[in-house]
């Protein structure tokens, strides 16, 4: 039960951000919905900003461990980009989709690409099971080539046929020779939730993502 939580600040609602450049946009609307923490901006080595008035408090954390915060309890509430929620399944409620980080999952490889039904197709990717669903759903057998990042460089190196990666701006791609083959599935950033926070903070979470809504509904309307 929420009360007897021992994690986290109690009776705060407790936020986990990603860090870096989405972060940033998305602490920012955050702020604009009425949830601002000044201590945020303070230059310190502080991980944990609270702010008692609007009842929240916020920490950073990397961007794929943002839903283990989240579905472990450490957090109640968390952003995390949709491609992480479709690689890893956390048991999580997913509240809001941001509109924040748009981009979008794709099949990439020489603009020339054809592909051998003769053999397994090789694919190299950060996000095996995004990659593996896609390829089972049209019973095309595949090689799985898991890679952390510079996903770009199999293709040119001849360590894969194609790659499952995310494409924002395409620029990656098109100084590398490479072109998006196939759009698996649109990515955005998402307000999740702590299933059993849910139940207990059930009153501010519904708050947090009702401001946040509303801020975000504004913005698209601009
Ligand atoms: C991501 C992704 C692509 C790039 C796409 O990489 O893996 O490499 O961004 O962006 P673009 O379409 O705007 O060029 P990231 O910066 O996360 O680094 P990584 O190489 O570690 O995956």
């Amino acid at each position: 039960m929420a009360g007897s939580k021992q994690w986290g600040v109690p009776d705060l609602v407790n936020i986990a951000l990603p860090k870096g450049r989405l972060g940033e946009g998305v602490y920012a609307l955050f702020e604009q919905a009425g949830y601002g923490c000044p201590s945020i901006h303070e230059k310190n080595r502080k991980l944990i900003f609270e702010n008692p008035e609007a009842g929240v408090s916020y920490f950073w954390v990397k961007p794929s461990d943002v839903a283990i915060y989240v579905e472990r309890g450490a957090a109640d509430l968390g952003v995390a980009g949709k491609d992480i929620l479709l690689e890893y399944q956390p048991d999580i409620y997913e509240l809001l989709d941001l509109g924040m980080g748009r981009c979008r999952m794709c099949v990439a490889g020489p603009a020339d690409f054809e592909d051998d039904p003769s053999r397994p197709l090789r694919v190299a990717t950060k996000f095996p099971n995004i990659a593996r669903g896609h390829y089972s759903s049209r019973s095309r057998e595949i090689d799985i080539i898991h890679l952390n990042g510079s996903i770009e460089l199999a293709p040119l190196l001849g360590l894969s046929d194609v790659i499952v990666d995310i494409v924002e701006t395409g620029k990656t791609l098109l100084e590398n020779h490479l072109a998006p083959l196939e759009t698996i599935v649109p990515i955005s950033a998402r307000l999740i939730a702590n299933q059993v926070s849910y139940k207990f903070k059930n009153a501010e979470i519904a708050a947090i993502s009702a401001a946040l809504e509303k801020r975000t509904v504004q913005e698209a309307d601009q």
